[in-house]
Order: C-alpha cells, then sequence, then structure tokens
C-alpha cells in the first residue's frame, strides 16, 4: 500500500505554502557571518542575546520551586498564574480580575486563539501599517485575512479613524492596535481609543490591543493603561507575556485578558477555554514560577529600560550635523525610526550598508512602511555598537546612499 502513495501525490494546504526563501539581505548577512566579517547588529530583538545582566539567581530560585510541581491542568491557566498576572496589572494601578485572563503560549498563541474564536475562514482582521510584520502570517495560518489600516505620520503616528472606517466591509471581525506600536513607538491617545471604541461597537468588531511593549514609556505620560479602565463599549482582548514584559520570551508565557460587555466576555472566554483545552499548551512549570518570575522581571525591564534609554539619550548628538536625516520621536518600545533622504531604494540602502558598512539595521519596507526613505533600529543594541552602527548609517546618507 505505501507504494501507492508518492510525493507527487501529496496534498499540502495552501496556509502553509508561504516560501521560506531567504531573501537578498538575509543571503548577505548569511554569506558575511560564514565568513566571520565583523557586523554591527542594529535589529536585535531578544533582549537575552543583547548583553543584558540577567539575575540568573532569581530565575533559578524562581523555577526550583516547582522542581516538584504535579501536572493538574487548568484550560485558562492555573489560578496561581492569573492571580500573578492579576497583580502585576495591580502594580500598575489597573484592577484585572483573574477570572477575565487566559494564559497562552505567546502572544503569538493568544493572537492565533483569537482568530480561531472570531474568524470563520475567509474573514479579515484589520491591521496596522507600519507595525509588527507578523500579522499577515498569523492570520494565513488561521485562515483569516490580514487587510492594512494606515498609521499617518504628522510630527507623532496618528490612526487614521476615516481611513480605518472605510476599511471595514461585511468580512470584518477584529481590529489589532499595537499600543506602544512597533516600530514606530506611539501610544494610542485617549480620544483614538475612544473613537475606535465607538467603530468597533458600531461594527461588532473586537478590539485586539497588542500591549506587549506597554511597560516600555520613554514619554513618561503615561501611567494608566486607558484601553483597560471604564466601561468598554465593545468586547476588547489586551495581550501580553513575559516576553517583554520581563525580558523572558524563553519562559512562554503570555496573557490575554478579555473587557467589554460582561456577556459577550464571558461567552468569549468560555469559547476560549475550549480552544486552550484542546491544545494545553502552556507549560506547569512557567505557570508556578510566575510569580516569581514576574518579581524578577521587575529588576530586567530595570536593565532593559537603561539600555534603551542610554541609546536613546546619544540619539539627538548622533543626528547633530545631519539635517538631511531626522529621528523620529520615540513614545515607547524597543526601536527608532530614522527617516533618511530618499537618494536610493531601501533595498539597495541596507545591503550597501551591510557589505560596506558592516551594519545592519531593518529596512522600512520589512514593517510595510508606505513609503521609501525609512530605517528602524534597535535600542537594545550595546550602546558602543549602537552609536558606531548609527554614525556609519548617516555617514553613509550624507554621501548619497
Ligand atoms: C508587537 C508585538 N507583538 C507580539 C510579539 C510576539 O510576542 P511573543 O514573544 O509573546 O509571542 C512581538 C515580538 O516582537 C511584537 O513586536
Amino acid at each position: 500500500m505505501l507504494g501507492l502513495y508518492s510525493a507527487a501525490m501529496a496534498r499540502f494546504s495552501t496556509r502553509t505554502g508561504r516560501s521560506l526563501e531567504p531573501n537578498e539581505l538575509a543571503l548577505e548577512v548569511g554569506r558575511r557571518r560564514s565568513l566571520g566579517a565583523p557586523l554591527l547588529d542594529l535589529t536585535v530583538s531578544n533582549p537575552t542575546a543583547a548583553g543584558i545582566e540577567y539575575p540568573t539567581d532569581r530565575i533559578a530560585a524562581a523555577l526550583a520551586l516547582t522542581a516538584g510541581a504535579v501536572y493538574r491542568p487548568d484550560a485558562r491557566g492555573l489560578s496561581r498564574a492569573r492571580e500573578a498576572v492579576s497583580a502585576d496589572y495591580a502594580r500598575r494601578g489597573v484592577d484585572v480580575g483573574p477570572n477575565r485572563i487566559l494564559l497562552t503560549a505567546s502572544t503569538s498563541e493568544s493572537y492565533a486563539f483569537l482568530f480561531k474564536l472570531l474568524c470563520d475562514p475567509g474573514d479579515t482582521v484589520l491591521v496596522p501599517v507600519p507595525s509588527y510584520p507578523l500579522f499577515e502570517h498569523l492570520a494565513a495560518l488561521e485562515c483569516v485575512e490580514a487587510v492594512p489600516y494606515p498609521l499617518v505620520y504628522h510630527g507623532s503616528w496618528r490612526l487614521d479613524l476615516e481611513a480605518l472606517a472605510s476599511a471595514v466591509d461585511a468580512r470584518s471581525r477584529a481590529v489589532i492596535v499595537v499600543n506602544p506600536n512597533n516600530p514606530t513607538g506611539s501610544f494610542l491617545r485617549p480620544e483614538e481609543l475612544q473613537g475606535l471604541q465607538l467603530l468597533a461597537a458600531r461594527h461588532g468588531l473586537a478590539i485586539v490591543a497588542d500591549e506587549v511593549f506597554a511597560c516600555y514609556d520613554w514619554s513618561g505620560a503615561r501611567d494608566q493603561l486607558p484601553e483597560l479602565c471604564g466601561d468598554l463599549p465593545a468586547l476588547t482582548f489586551c495581550l501580553g507575556g513575559l516576553s517583554k514584559a520581563a525580558g523572558l520570551p524563553q519562559m512562554k508565557l503570555g496573557w490575554l485578558i478579555a473587557r467589554g460587555p460582561a456577556p459577550l466576555v464571558e461567552a468569549a472566554l468560555s469559547r476560549l477555554e475550549l480552544v486552550a483545552d484542546t491544545f494545553l499548551s502552556v507549560g506547569t512549570p512557567v505557570q508556578e514560577a510566575a510569580a516569581a518570575l514576574l518579581e524578577a522581571g521587575e529588576e530586567i525591564r530595570g536593565r532593559i529600560t537603561e539600555r534603551c534609554r542610554a541609546n536613546l539619550r546619544a540619539l539627538p548628538g548622533l543626528m547633530r550635523g545631519h539635517p538631511a536625516c531626522e529621528a523620529l520621536p520615540v513614545e515607547g518600545g524597543w526601536s527608532c525610526v530614522l527617516r533618511l533622504p530618499r537618494t536610493c531604494g531601501d533595498e539597495e540602502r541596507v545591503l550597501g550598508l551591510v557589505r560596506e558598512d558592516g551594519v545592519l539595521v531593518h529596512p522600512g519596507y520589512f514593517f510595510d512602511f508606505a513609503n521609501e526613505g525609512y530605517v528602524v533600529a534597535s535600542l537594545l543594541t550595546n550602546p558602543a555598537a549602537f552609536r558606531e552602527g548609527i554614525g556609519r548609517l548617516l555617514a553613509r546618507s550624507d554621501s548619497g546612499f
């Protein structure tokens, strides 16, 4: 029988048909690394690989507590762990009951669960651009289409509510907002969130508010999370996780918080429980250790904050003497965006930077910027490498590339 089944007969879903071929930039970086040539990498997004010191004793002690853990899964997440997440929000002045929280293995998994909850195949979710590049892929894996809506820059990045409203149609199920947005570092203003709530309630859409970077607020103006406070008219899910909030992506613990009209929240959570129960993907040790990891996370967050602030402080000095280049304001998050003269295409610019200057930054197209002339650098970069890398980038722009 086996002989009858040949590779030619195998059928795969279109969802998994995305090409994994590396692009020219990835090939160039790979070539350089294989030759052992130096490269100043200003794209690091993994805090555990950024030369930041971790309190390894505290992390080891947190995990040691879980050595004898018994497996008694709870689809919404162990109540101890949900209470720990709730206490962490209380520290930020936000009242989130543990019964509104559902644990996942990561924010990516939270998206997958929410798309399963909200969408049938062929439905759409509205996603901001420029923003986190994984949305299209996360949606496609659930047979859902990601439809872009624009963020516009007028001295700061703003939600274009009119453009968003005109992107809504009968297939729309949810609007995703990223707050603060990656990579623009922009927070939504309370009035934008209010407009969004009204729009979503009017069209029966859910709001998915990705707040993974909310703890990294450089403006100092936000001491509250308005999207989690008050009576919300629309079904709203706020996403967070240890990955960014505690700088611990390797622990694989995320969460989603359901808010909005009580009957909708109850219905959503019991359906999500069914989804989560099918996978039971969150490990027991990380749940048992969640309270201690969140406490250690405060120290890690402090170190990451120091690193980002050091790079942010250096930026104005680096930009001086390069009037044609601009560092856009950063209100929060781990990235900064530079606008450069459009003397060449983004692809040509970033390839030239790698080949001739040994500097890697993200081209704007990686995040779907509407125009050429943007590059993105990570604030997690070692400060000496950041200064040297941005210096070489600006010198290259001055020379017409
Ligand atoms: C805006 C945003 N959301 C979600 C994630 C993924 O988070 P997690 O590691 O919890 O899946 C990232 C990762 O960079 C991100 O930038």
